[in-house]
């Protein structure tokens, strides 16, 4: 272990830990800047290349934090699955955030920073039109099967009404448009044998529909 470095324990879950290591800044030219660095998937943050990589930075007055990722930590070759690698950066960029010597410092993640105080927009609109992720993002192209768009946002406070939304947007673009829709046209019958489970008890063996313009 490098003794240049301090050690934390990081908890990720209520099962799996992870070691990272805190390069202090060197204090004649300390740039009140966290870097957090991960490992790539060949060697952890003890390969000499983070280690050098750290001090480096460290010794030009940045504050540097590495880590292990789960699967490195628990000498597995395999990478984690996206959640649980996602979850280890949460992890690590909030214990940075309430580390005694690193909590005033902004910190640097993919090159991009926000310092203490200053405000965030969020653009929805201009995440649709990545061009990273939609190839023509200012052209209307339907379908677009390109990436995940953020028209009803995501994670926690993702649209609570993104299904009804769904719904009239389809019946009005029908309209408009003049596009067919599918109506009932006669009663269903359901299977008549023995049920096995409540799921198979409400599937209809036939359901008549119509197509039907506007
Ligand atoms: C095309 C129509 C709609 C669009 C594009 C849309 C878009 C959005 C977006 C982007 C957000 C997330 C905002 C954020 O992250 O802070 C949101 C949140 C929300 N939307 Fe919609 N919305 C639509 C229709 C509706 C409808 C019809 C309802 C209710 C019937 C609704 C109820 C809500 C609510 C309650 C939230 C807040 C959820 C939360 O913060 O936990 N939306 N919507």
């Amino acid at each position: 272990m490098p003794d240049e470095a301090e050690t934390l324990t990081i908890q990720v879950n209520d099962k799996e830990a992870i070691t990272a290591l805190v390069y202090a800044a060197d204090k004649k030219n300390h740039a009140g800047i966290t870097v957090v660095l991960g490992h790539g998937a060949g060697a952890n943050q003890l390969s000499g290349f983070m280690r050098m990589f750290a001090k480096d930075l460290s010794s030009r007055g940045l504050d540097v934090m590495t880590f292990n990722f789960i699967y490195m930590e628990q000498g597995r070759s395999v990478p984690d699955q996206k959640p649980k690698l996602e979850a280890c950066f949460r992890a690590v960029i909030e214990t940075a955030l309430k580390h005694k010597k690193l909590k005033k410092n902004a910190l640097v993640i993919g090159g991009k920073s926000i310092k203490r105080g200053e405000k965030l927009i969020l653009m929805m609109g201009a995440a649709n039109r990545d061009p990273q992720t939609f190839s023509e993002p200012d052209s209307a192209r339907v379908p677009r099967d390109e990436g995940r768009d953020l028209v009803f946002g995501a994670g926690r406070h993702v649209c609570l009404g993104m299904n009804l939304a769904k719904i009239e947007s389809r019946v009005t673009l029908a309209h408009f448009l003049g596009l067919p829709t599918l109506e009932r046209d006669g009663p269903p019958t359901f299977r008549s044998a023995v049920r096995l489970s409540p799921a198979e008890s409400c599937g209809a063996e036939e359901a008549p529909h119509q197509l039907k313009r506007p």
